[in-house]
């Protein structure tokens, strides 16, 4: 077995083998370790600071003020997101916001980058070291010698002993996450209670039941038996956030044989001759409802299979959905079109909602 000067590591028999295999293989390529002289240190060169007490103050100060522009960064972006809200279709608002919320935040990471550089640069100890590879163990002198240069690290880095820099420093790095987390406000409905809003939809007496997704209305008399519609509410389409309120509002139309309903008490007059109306969201995650089995008047969410009875109020009879799907109720108005007597009479969607 030989020692390797250069990693100081043993070398097997077999090692040296693979060695003396590479070395006939391809001469003329192959670097031997041995052959190239160590061409050891650089001389050392001292920087301004180490020789100059000003010019490692100047460095000092300059590294505070950069973390404290971090500071200043962090703390502008918060009030850059309050000062220029994002309205609802204003690209302006929009742009503006963006702009001040990243100068903010490119402040904020530019100055704790460049302050944490300058600092290693200027003024943390300066010295060439040599790491030499050894077997990864965790012997107890590996530990000492862990702790040694952690200590060793403090003194020379001036962490423990410049309080200044090391506490603008914490400060940048405390301050730089909270435009991250006021950020997060951007994601839900502004000024208003999203509850609320999951609550209701634009169904409301007297809106027309129209096409998805001409927005054409439709009459209780093209409705044949064991027909189905998808069906939008009557304005949808020219509001500017239709998808939200599609996402809501998007109802399934059937009509069916009204001696086949079983229609409970306290929904009579919901239906018209047969036509019901159901909400299109399932109440299992939320998918659309799309599929009808004609014969056997079963509804089909194809996300997870949930199945719902049209003949018994939308009732779950397979799957991982937990509650019948809303019913929208409907009549005709004078001209024979048929339309919401109201909005749904419950939440639409996915049941985890706290329910009044
Ligand atoms: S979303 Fe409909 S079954 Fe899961």
């Amino acid at each position: 077995m030989a020692h390797d000067e250069v990693s100081g590591t043993d070398t097997s028999a077999s090692d040296s083998s693979a060695v003396e295999t590479t070395r006939g293989a391809s001469t003329g390529t192959v670097v031997i370790a041995s052959d190239v002289a160590n061409p050891g240190e650089p001389p050392h060169r001292q920087r301004v600071t180490d020789t100059d007490p000003r010019a490692a103050k100047r460095a000092a100060r300059s590294v505070y003020t950069l973390f404290y522009l971090s500071i200043a960064g962090s703390v502008f972006a918060v009030a850059a997101y309050m000062a220029f809200p994002i309205e609802d279709g204003d690209p302006t608002a929009l742009r503006l916001n963006n702009l001040f919320l990243g100068i903010g935040i490119a402040l904020s990471l530019f100055g704790i980058g460049l302050g944490a550089v300058h600092w290693g640069k200027a003024l943390m100890h300066d010295k060439e070291g040599i790491d030499e590879r050894h077997p990864v163990r965790g012997t107890d002198a590996t530990v000492a010698r862990a702790v040694e240069i952690f200590d060793e690290a403090d003194r020379e880095s001036g962490f423990g002993r410049r309080t200044l820099i090391r506490n603008s420093l914490i400060g940048a790095l405390v301050a730089f996450p909270l435009p991250g987390l006021v950020l997060f406000r951007g994601f839900g409905p502004q000024d208003q209670n999203p509850p609320e809003l999951l609550s209701h939809t634009m169904w409301k007496k007297g809106a027309r039941l129209t096409l998805d997704p001409s927005g054409i209305p439709v009459k209780a008399s093209d409705v044949t038996i064991g027909s189905v519609f998808h069906i939008i509410p009557e304005g949808l389409n020219e509001r500017h956030d239709k998808l939200e309120q599609k996402a809501k509002a998007a109802v399934l139309l059937m009509r069916l044989n009204p001696d086949d309903l079983n229609i409970s008490p306290e929904r009579e007059g919901w239906s018209y001759d047969g036509i019901v109306a159901y909400s299109k969201i399932c109440t299992h995650v939320g998918c659309p409802v799309a599929l009808y089995e004609h014969q056997t008047h079963h509804l089909l969410c194809p996300c997870h299979q949930s199945t719902f009875d049209v003949v018994n109020e939308c009732e779950v009879i397979f799957g991982p959905a937990k509650r019948a799907l809303p019913q929208l109720p409907i009549e005709v108005d004078s001209d024979g079109y048929l339309v919401a007597q109201s909005d749904f009479h419950e939440p639409v969607g996915p049941s985890f909602w706290e329910r009044s």
